[in-house]
């Protein structure tokens, strides 16, 4: 059974890491996904690879901070498809900076993509879900935004905006039956780690491992098979929630009696 037959999703960072793997699993359960990124070639190249197994994807360079981009996309989807039944906010950098060193622009950058980006891309497909009566938001949180780790403030603060943003929409917009929900991953493996790796080193990777309570890192198919669920019927009373997909990061410490 294809659990996303004939729905229509705009997925944004779907040129790698978790936001390819959504692309791909939401095509093989039978969506048209419009994938945007900043990274036009790789997405491309990763759309017409979902094409050629028989999906039908679209590639968009598209920066979820610049509006005017994102209004072209979702103009773009509107024309050809008619409607936006599901929009995943992935796109996010990962910047790190200790508090009291951290350059202004850096903070900056960081919200303009993290946080901002989620604003411009609700603000422009919720029009559109509105005027259908129907709708799945998603977006893409993390475990930082509710646990402590050293140097990643702005990070973090971004995905707790993002966690708030998605209660208080939820709770507006579920009468109209649009639903907003967030997936906070663990430690996956990604190019994004793949990258802080090199810069910092295998011990971060290492920590991540030993603390969750399955001792290894996540896929990118364990992210975006929830993602298949939230965006699916089988979820349609499931507004408001974040489903953390973490292997256990947040089940310890336990507490051991002596
Ligand atoms: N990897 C993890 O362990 C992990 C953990 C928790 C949360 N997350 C979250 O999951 C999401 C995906 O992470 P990932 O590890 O797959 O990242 P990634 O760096 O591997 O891929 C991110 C994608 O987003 C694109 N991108 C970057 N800036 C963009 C912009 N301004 N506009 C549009 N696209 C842009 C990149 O080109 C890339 O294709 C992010 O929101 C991230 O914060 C990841």
């Amino acid at each position: 059974m294809r659990r996303l037959k004939d729905k229509i999703a705009v997925v944004t960072g779907a040129a790698e890491g978790i936001g390819l793997a959504i692309s791909q699993m939401f095509a093989l359960e039978g969506c048209k996904v419009a994938m945007c990124d900043i990274n036009l070639s790789k997405c491309e190249t990763e759309s017409s690879l979902i094409n050629k197994k028989g999906g039908e994807t679209i590639p968009f360079e598209c920066s979820v901070d610049n509006s005017s981009q994102m209004e072209n996309v979702v103009k773009a989807v509107m024309n050809s498809f008619k409607q936006i039944d599901v929009l995943v906010n992935n796109a996010a950098i990962a910047v790190q900076g200790n508090i009291v060193e951290m350059p202004e622009e850096d903070w900056d950058t960081l919200m303009n993509v993290n946080l901002k980006g989620v604003f411009i891309g609700i603000k422009t497909v919720l029009p559109h879900m509105l005027k259908k009566r129907s709708g799945s938001i998603i977006s893409l949180s993390s475990l930082q935004a509710s646990r402590s780790w050293n140097d990643w403030t702005a990070y973090a603060a971004a995905k707790g905006g993002i966690n708030a943003m998605t209660v208080q929409l939820a709770g507006q917009f579920g009468n109209q039956n649009v639903r907003f929900n967030t997936i906070s991953p663990g430690a996956i493996n990604t190019p994004m780690n793949e990258r802080r790796q090199k810069e910092e080193g295998e011990s971060f990777l290492k920590a991540s491992i030993d603390q969750a309570a399955m001792l290894r890192l996540g896929t990118t198919e364990e992210v975006a098979q929830t993602a298949v669920f939230l965006a699916s019927d089988e979820s349609r009373f499931i507004t408001g929630e974040d489903i953390k997909v973490d292997g256990g990061l947040s089940a310890l410490p336990r507490y051991i009696e002596n």
